[in-house]
């Protein structure tokens, strides 16, 4: 990971400078906002989605002055050959959704066939409510149909690395949004 100012290398590949750390910050802070509003009496289940959200979900929680839980959940793909095969679950041991107040917590949604197949898994498990929020969507990629209750940012259909999204493993770390450079 090569960095110079608004200009980040990975794997050959340059990305350039779309959202700053202080911007994210200040959408992120608008979103606990909103969950306050929603949530304050409910003491809700917050789920990250690993690896992506793991960024999102400890700012927002941390902007989150009501009574929350947070538990993390990791998917993937079931049939390495499909892109969007069956998707396996791996839940923490001794996660009760039943009758909970269950926010989804997703970094972002691209085709949104991920939170397509996923949703009614977690609905078979007879939350009391369940909500999407998200930090990015690419309207331009979507491909069905996704509840999408609380979003951070609409962006451009172009890849993006930083704040917890990844090129092949890199740019997990990087404060701020960068999107692919032509
Ligand atoms: P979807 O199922 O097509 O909506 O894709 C969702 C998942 O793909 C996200 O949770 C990310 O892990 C990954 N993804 C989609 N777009 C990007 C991107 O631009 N950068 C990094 N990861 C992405
Ligand atoms: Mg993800």
């Amino acid at each position: 990971m090569v960095q110079s100012s608004d200009i980040v290398e990975a794997h050959g590949l340059k990305f350039q400078l779309m959202l700053s750390e202080a911007a994210i910050a200040q959408r992120v802070r608008e979103m606990a906002l909103e969950l306050q509003r929603d949530y304050a009496d409910k003491k809700p289940l917050l789920l990250g989605l690993l690896n992506g959200a793991f960024i999102f979900a400890a700012d927002l929680v941390r902007q989150c002055t009501f009574p929350l839980e947070i538990s993390f959940v990791r998917v993937s793909s079931y049939d390495g050959l499909q892109s969007s095969g069956r998707l396996t679950t791996h839940f923490g041991p001794d996660l009760e959704l039943r009758g909970r107040h269950v926010l989804l917590v997703e970094d972002i949604i691209d085709s949104g066939q991920t939170l397509h197949q996923f949703l009614p898994q977690l609905q078979s498990l007879q939350p009391a409510s369940l909500r999407v929020a998200v930090l990015l969507v690419k309207p331009e990629a979507l491909e069905c149909e996704v509840p999408l209750d609380y979003v951070g940012f609409e962006i451009p259909n172009k890849f993006v690395i930083g704040y917890g999204l990844d090129y092949d493993g890199l740019g997990r770390n990087l404060p701020g949004i960068y999107q692919l450079k032509e």
